[in-house]
């Protein structure tokens, strides 16, 4: 049997996932959580694991050199890619929310949006019938509005302690996310059996997850 290579996001995510995938039985090495390796093979599973940054899950998997991967919902939202997301992992839970500074009063025409959503927030504002100027940031989002590079901003909310840290407050939400498993089109078809049951396996884990949560 060919093996699986799931691409896991380095990170917050990624603790949350190991422990959801040893809570499925799968046998993972005690390094796994603690080394600076990209690529770590499991012979034992069958499975090679790829450690990649969570925005470049969803190109791994796009383009086939991973089977599988586990992806926030936030990027699946920002880049439309040709995957299936077969599995809501219920991990990570956090939100896309706008912010800004308490008061600030915005007299612009287009007032101007840090983001690392570029396209979210510009479907958002949209939606809402709000002119913005949108602007692309990599991280530290909250600075913009500090600085008097965006009047708003929008990110993802966790704990709200970096809002909070930083004097913002949150104006409006957006939506809520989640980590997903996502799937490689081809490698559904040909490797259907063993990912097949890695879904059933974990989603056993989420469903008792969320009876224990609830
Ligand atoms: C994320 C997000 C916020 C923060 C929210 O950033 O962009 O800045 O976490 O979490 P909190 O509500 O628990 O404070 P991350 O730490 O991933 O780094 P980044 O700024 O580089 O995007």
């Amino acid at each position: 049997m060919s093996s699986l290579t799931i691409a896991m996001p380095k990170g917050r995510i990624f603790e949350e996932a190991a422990d959801l995938l040893r809570q499925a039985g799968y046998r993972l090495p005690p390094e796994f959580d603690d080394s600076r390796k990209l690529i770590l093979d499991v012979p034992e599973e069958n499975i090679r694991f790829i450690l990649a940054k969570p925005m470049d899950v969803t190109t791994y998997v796009e383009h086939g050199v991973a089977d599988i991967g586990i992806a926030g919902k936030d990027v699946m939202l920002e880049e439309e890619r040709d995957v299936y997301e077969v599995l809501d992992l219920k991990i990570s839970a956090c939100y896309l929310a706008v912010a800004g500074l308490p008061g600030a009063k915005i007299t612009d025409v287009a007032p101007k949006v840090a983001t690392k959503y570029p396209s979210v927030a510009s479907s958002y504002f949209r939606e809402q019938g709000e002119q913005v100027e949108i602007i692309k940031l990599n991280g530290s989002i909250e600075l913009a509005p500090l600085i008097g590079l965006a009047d708003r901003i929008v990110d993802i909310v966790s704990t709200g302690r970096t809002l909070k840290e930083n004097g913002l407050v949150e104006l409006e939400r957006i939506c809520n996310i989640t980590s997903r498993l996502i799937v490689n089109p081809v490698s559904y078809r040909m490797k259907d059996l063993q990912i097949d049951e890695l879904v059933e396996r974990l989603s056993l884990v989420v469903d008792g997850n969320e009876e224990v949560n609830l």
